[in-house]
C-alpha cells in the first residue's frame, strides 16, 4: 500500500515509517522538511496522489493556546480536503486519551478541533487515543517547574513507550477504519507526581516534585481518572523501568 505519514519525521512518525517499510509498504515521511506542509498546502496534492491511507502524527510547533488551535484547524482542513480529492480510503490520526475531558486546556482544544474535523469529513477514519509517552516525562516535568520545585497533579496516568505506540499504529493503519476512537496505554497505572519524581531521581535531576491537586496539566485541572483509558485499551509491553533500561538513543 502507499501510505503517507504526515509528521513522518517526528518521534512517532519516524518509527511508524520504519515499521511500515519493514513490512514492504510504500511509506512516505511527509513533513515540511520533505516539502509537504499541511499549513500552507505545499506538496499535499502531489504526495497524496495514489495514496490509500494517510496517518496524521504531526504536532504543533508551538504549544501556545491560539497557535495550537490554529495549527490543528488549518492543518486538518487542508489535509482532509486534499485527501478527499485524492480519494484516500482511510485517515488515521493520533490523539490523546481523555481529550474530550480536557477542554480547559488550550492544547487539548486544538486536539478537540482536529478530531471534530475528522468526524465531520467523508473519509473513513480511525482516531487513536494514546496515553502520555514516557519520552514526554521530561516535558511534563518542565511544564510544572518553578526553580527547584516541580508542582504536579497526583492524578493517575498510564504512560506508554513510543515504540509501543508505533507498533500499535501499524496495526490500526493496516486494519479497517473503525470510524471511532480506539485507546492505547502502557501496562502500569501510577500517579503522575510520583512517576515524574522517579524519572527525576533516575536521571539525577535535583528538582523535587510537590504533589498538588490544583496544579494544572497544560491548563486543565485533573480528576484522578482524567488521563486514564476506559475498559479495553490495547496495552503496550514496556513499563517505566523496562523503558528506562533501554539504551539512551532509544529513549
Ligand atoms: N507527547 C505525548 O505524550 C502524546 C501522547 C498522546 C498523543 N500525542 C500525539 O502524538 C502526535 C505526535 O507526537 P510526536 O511527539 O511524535 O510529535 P513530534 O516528534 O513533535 O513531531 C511532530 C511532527 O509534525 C511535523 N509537522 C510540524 N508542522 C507541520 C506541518 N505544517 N505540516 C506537516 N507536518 C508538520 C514535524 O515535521 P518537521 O520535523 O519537518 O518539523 C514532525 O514530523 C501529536 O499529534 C500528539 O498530540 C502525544
Amino acid at each position: 500500500m502507499k501510505i503517507v505519514v504526515i509528521g513522518g519525521t517526528g518521534l512517532i512518525g519516524s518509527k511508524l515509517v520504519n515499521n511500515l517499510r519493514a513490512l514492504d509498504h510504500e511509506a512516505i515521511a511527509a513533513s515540511p522538511a520533505s516539502g509537504v506542509n499541511t499549513i500552507t498546502g505545499e506538496g499535499l496534492a502531489e504526495v497524496l496522489a495514489g495514496t490509500q491511507v494517510v496517518v496524521d502524527v504531526a504536532n504543533s510547533p508551538s504549544f501556545e493556546d491560539k497557535a495550537v488551535l490554529e495549527f490543528f484547524q488549518t492543518s486538518g482542513r487542508n489535509l482532509l480536503a486534499a485527501e478527499e480529492k485524492a480519494g484516500v480510503k482511510h485517515h488515521v490520526a493520533l490523539s490523546v486519551v481523555g481529550t474530550d475531558r480536557l477542554a480547559e486546556s488550550g492544547y487539548f482544544r486544538g486536539k478537540i478541533a482536529q478530531e471534530k474535523l475528522i468526524r465531520e469529513s467523508k473519509i473513513p477514519y480511525t482516531i487513536v487515543h494514546s496515553t502520555q509517552f514516557f519520552e514526554f516525562l521530561g516535558g511534563i516535568a518542565q511544564s510544572g517547574t518553578d526553580g527547584n520545585t516541580v508542582r504536579l497533579s497526583p492524578a493517575f496516568v498510564q504512560p506508554i513507550a513510543s515504540d509501543d505506540v508505533a507498533a500499535a499504529m501499524v496495526e490500526f493503519t493496516l486494519g479497517a477504519p473503525r470510524n471511532g476512537v480506539v485507546e492505547i496505554a502502557g501496562p502500569e497505572r501510577v500517579r503522575l507526581s510520583e512517576l515524574v519524581q522517579r524519572y527525576l531521581s533516575k536521571t539525577k535531576d535535583p528538582r523535587t516534585v510537590v504533589p498538588d491537586v490544583h496544579s494544572r496539566y497544560f491548563g486543565a485541572e485533573l480528576e484522578d481518572d482524567t488521563l486514564v483509558p476506559g475498559e479495553n485499551p490495547r496495552i503496550g509491553k514496556l513499563g517505566f523501568d523496562a523503558w528506562f533500561a533501554l539504551p539512551k538513543p532509544a529513549r
